[in-house]
């Protein structure tokens, strides 16, 4: 992956195979990490559907169902969003990586109050889902390398998350903490869960 251009979405969805990656996991198993693309619908409407309730706690989507996956699909290379899935050997989808780069106005103003100025033209927002069955077991760790490289390639310097982290999720918290994630503040959310800012240079 060449680091020297700023890239836009158009790059990754023309050139999709250039920012494809193999990463094995410790089962042996080899898993494909690389752009959504169109033809993943169906694939990708099996993952959403398949979350447990536990993880749809923890990684909120619109809906779990065609309906969503269409809107995810329809969304490539256009507004603000890329979009990465992760490929396990039989071709289900097993994990899908969120990168947001506008950074709306409520986000910039609670960071304010945590005394962190949000620098947005090189601040994009990440959120990981992986299916049930392949959490746990290092992939998240495995793919945070290239989480880091495309965000560079987009021009940017630090990596925040996508709605933050439930407090509770001690296992994301451990994720982002070990990838030298720090937590930029506290807040609770309208249902008055606490949840953590957490943010990363790069
Ligand atoms: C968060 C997520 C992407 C992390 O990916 P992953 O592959 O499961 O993470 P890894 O296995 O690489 O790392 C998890 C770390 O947490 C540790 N861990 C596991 N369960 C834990 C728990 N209950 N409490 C604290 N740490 C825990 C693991 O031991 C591991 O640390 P180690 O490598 O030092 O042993 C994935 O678990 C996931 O998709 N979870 C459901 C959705 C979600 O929470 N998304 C994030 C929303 S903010």
């Amino acid at each position: 992956m060449n680091e020297e251009k700023k890239l836009t979405l158009q790059d990754f969805e023309q050139n999709s195979k250039q920012y494809t990656r193999e990463v094995q996991t410790q089962s042996g198993e080899n898993i494909t990490f690389r752009p959504l693309l169109h033809s993943d619908l169906d694939r990708l409407t099996s993952f959403l559907e398949n979350l447990s309730t536990d993880t749809r706690r923890l990684s909120t989507f619109d809906s779990y169902d065609k309906v969503t996956a269409t809107e995810l699909c329809n969304a490539i290379n256009k507004y603000d969003k890329l979009r990465f899935v992760l490929e396990s050997q039989s071709k289900e989808i097993v994990g899908l990586i969120e990168f947001t780069l506008d950074i709306p106005q409520n986000v910039i103003d609670k960071y304010i109050t945590y005394g962190l100025k949000l620098n947005t033209e090189y601040t994009c927002r990440f959120g990981p889902t992986l299916a049930d069955k392949y959490q746990d077991q290092g992939l998240g760790s495995l793919i945070f390398p290239y989480v880091v490289k495309i965000a560079k390639l987009l021009g940017r310097k630090h990596i925040i998350l996508y709605g933050g982290v439930f407090a509770d999720n001690t296992r994301a918290i451990k994720y982002y903490e070990k990838h030298r994630f720090r937590i930029a503040g506290k807040y609770n959310n309208d249902d008055g869960v606490e949840n953590l800012d957490m943010i990363l240079d790069i």
